[in-house]
């Protein structure tokens, strides 16, 4: 598939279902059948950043601001792991008040409970990726946002696209296993520049692509935007299965956001992770980058079986392992 062909079908929507089956074999066939499951913790709302899309912007004045202490980190994670996550997703707002230090005691911490961590911290320098890595840091999720260097501007004021894919190049070399992504359906974004993003997140060679549509949040620039389309994303996701057929791929929250079923749906087009959010509902009410995320998951426990029995319902099952990309 060439930038016109990806172009060409993002357009067409008379065959829609064909590429979902198509993304879902693909997914089927190179990934198997199991479904990794990754524990989140948001565990700071405080950002520096001022991305004119997310509630958690640091001029959004009326957000809730909360930062987790490093042992609630810990035991949060302990008893995600008690239950049966063997990831561990640490997220937060880009927020310097964690030094290397304190990142690096969290991580050692939760790497000696036998599972995989991840971080989702943001644009940080080589020698911080670095530290983090040598202490057990497996993962790290950054997205791109948008492959359209304009755009990407008007989104994200005060920082750079070409540190962005510093970052992530970083990530690369440092030997972590990278996940990037994008939004779709930020107001002036083309299609032209989706088949970018796709070709982009092959080009890098991703190990993991979180897709979501985006959601406007009443708290920004952008509250007066529509949603990202649905099936758009979820046709920018299959796609991205069919290029990149052994990567790991989330059936996003935000998908869920905007269909009641959509973890389920990305689920049997192409997605083979869901993570689902472990954080105390006293913290994670408060970690709204967009509307509506807070009313999917329900207490760690039943959260967790909830989404065990929605995938065992699709002939699916719950992984055992890490979840590491199949090579
Ligand atoms: N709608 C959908 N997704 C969003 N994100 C941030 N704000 C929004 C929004 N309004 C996504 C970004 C970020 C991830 C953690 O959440 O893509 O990388």
């Amino acid at each position: 598939m060439n930038k016109q062909q990806i172009i060409d079908i993002l357009n067409d929507n008379s065959k829609n279902q064909e590429i979902f089956a198509l993304a879902d074999k693909v997914r089927h066939e190179n990934v198997g059948d199991s479904v990794h499951l990754r524990g989140l913790i948001e565990f700071s709302d405080i950002c520096r950043c001022d991305c004119l899309y997310c509630g958690l912007r640091c001029s959004n004045k009326t957000a809730d601001r909360y930062r987790i202490n490093k042992d609630e980190i810990v035991s949060i994670a302990r008893n995600a792991v008690s239950i049966g996550y063997k990831t561990i997703v640490l997220q937060s707002g880009e927020d310097l008040f964690y030094n290397t230090d304190t990142i690096c005691e969290i991580i050692r911490k939760i790497k000696s409970m036998d599972v995989a961590v991840t971080l989702s911290i943001g644009e940080k320098t080589y020698d911080e990726y670095k530290a983090y890595k040598v202490v057990g840091a497996d993962r790290y999720l950054l997205r791109i946002e948008t492959t359209d260097v304009n755009l990407y501007k008007t989104m994200h004021p005060n920082v750079s696209f070409e540190n962005r894919i510093k970052c992530l190049e970083n990530l690369k070399s440092l030997g972590y296993e990278v996940g990037t992504g994008c939004l779709v359906g930020l107001p002036n974004q083309t299609v032209d520049s989706l088949a970018d993003d796709i070709l982009f997140f092959k080009a890098l060679d991703a190990d993991m692509v979180g897709i979501g549509p985006f959601i406007p949040h009443k708290q920004t620039p952008l509250k007066d935007s529509v949603s990202g389309s649905f099936d758009l994303a979820l046709k920018v996701m299959a796609l991205t299965r069919i290029k990149m057929p052994n990567i790991n791929i989330p059936a996003t929250t935000a998908m869920e956001v905007i269909n009641p079923n959509g973890r389920i749906i990305a689920l049997q087009s192409g997605a083979n992770v869901v993570m689902p959010n472990v954080t105390p509902e006293i913290y994670r009410t408060k970690y709204e980058i967009y509307p509506g995320k807070n009313n999917i998951c329900d207490e760690l426990e039943q959260a967790r079986l909830e989404i065990e029995n929605k995938i065992k319902s699709i002939k699916r099952a719950v992984s055992q392992d890490y979840g590491n990309r199949r090579k």
